[in-house]
């Protein structure tokens, strides 16, 4: 049966890091049907909504979704339903895709790219589970409201539910079997009634169904703290949204660049995962053909494995892209000079 991916470039690099995954796609499966819609302010500028009704409709049915990156300054001011960010957020919680996983890998000819000192990153392998469809991204009531006297309020609603607990621990638990068998729960149960429950639920379910499995329960600000002091500690975090969103970016940065890092978003087993590299649509450099395309085209391995059901390519693709970089492929992020292009050349000269 064919199989079929749909492409959402989006802004910024998106489309140039999109590019080098459709030939590289191409080379590896000539019979993978792609596919391919506006999305973020792209789809804004075409047609007046950072996702239309029909890419939702089409996300939910395909194989797999890969987006590239979305938003940028020219879409500042625009009202905050109709912000590029928006339609990405429509597209999670429609898709359901509550698990989104996020690993942090060093490879090894990059330890020097990395902020840290080559002894504290080298080897790093950790993954952290971020919640994704909940959390104060989605919480009601939210606003800006005027108080009288020019004073406004701003306000933003953190909330979590067992269930929506449970399955991304679920998954972070299953996860942890299968790597090194340690998860740290971060939240801050210390000050919050929802990190309260984040734990007492994650204590649950260890206790019924993962008992075999270490978990570790730790605070988010001490969990970004660790990080950077001894990252190796860690094996599989799970967070919810926002803390998730903000120790994501820190992991990134300890592989020597964000330009690496993809992503997968699961919902339940059986449905199209959302896969998407950790970088933003850097406007700094968009359309000069400098992005580094190995994040998306991780984000295209992710794919390969967890919904496209085939591990032997994505195997391939890992290999091709530990190649290239052992034989000194480098874009600028990674202290090098070549071009997203010659990037996507040197994977596909190593596939
Ligand atoms: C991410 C991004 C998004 C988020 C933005 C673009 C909405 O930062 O995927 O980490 O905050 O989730
Ligand atoms: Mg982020």
């Amino acid at each position: 049966m064919t199989k079929t991916l749909l492409l959402l470039p989006g802004d910024g690099i998106g489309p140039e890091v999109i590019a080098e995954v459709r030939r590289v796609a191409r080379a590896l499966w000539p019979d993978l049907a792609l596919e391919e819609a506006p999305f973020g302010g792209a789809a804004l500028d075409a047609g007046g909504e950072p996702v239309s009704d029909a890419t939702v409709a089409r996300a939910k049915t395909v194989d797999a979704v890969l987006m590239g990156a979305v938003g940028g300054p020219k879409w500042a001011g625009v009202a905050r339903h109709l912000r590029p960010e928006a339609g990405l957020l429509r597209l999670r919680k429609e898709m359901e895709v509550f698990a989104n996983i996020r690993p942090a890998l060093c490879f090894a000819a990059l330890a020097d790219a990395s902020a840290l000192k080559r002894e504290i990153v080298e080897g790093l392998d950790i993954v952290i589970v971020r919640e994704l469809t909940g959390g104060v991204y989605f919480g009601e009531p939210r606003g800006i409201e005027d108080i009288g006297g020019g004073e406004k309020r701003g306000v933003d609603t953190q909330v979590y539910t067992s269930n929506e607990i449970r399955r991304v621990a679920r998954v972070a638990f299953e996860l942890a079997r299968k790597r090194g068998g340690l998860v740290h729960s971060a939240e801050k149960s210390n000050v919050m009634e929802t990190g309260l429950l984040w734990r007492e639920e994650v204590t649950k379910l260890h206790a019924a169904d993962y008992a075999d499995v270490k978990l570790e329960h730790i605070l988010a600000d001490n969990c970004a703290m660790q990080l950077v002091k001894a990252p190796r500690q860690f094996d599989v975090i799970v967070t919810d949204n926002l803390f998730g969103d903000i120790l994501s970016d820190e992991a990134a940065m300890l592989t020597g660049s964000i330009g690496l890092l993809p992503s997968a978003a699961l919902g339940e087993a059986g449905k199209p995962g959302l896969y998407e590299p950790v970088h933003g649509s850097a406007p700094d450099i968009a359309g000069q053909g400098l992005a580094n395309p190995l994040a998306a085209i991780l984000s295209f391995e992710m794919a390969l494995r967890l919904s496209l059901g085939r591990a032997d390519l994505a195997d391939r693709l890992s290999a091709a892209v530990k190649t290239a970089l052992d034989k000194g492929a480098r874009t600028r992020d990674l202290g090098g000079a070549m071009g997203t292009r010659e990037m996507g050349d040197a994977v596909l000269a190593a596939l």
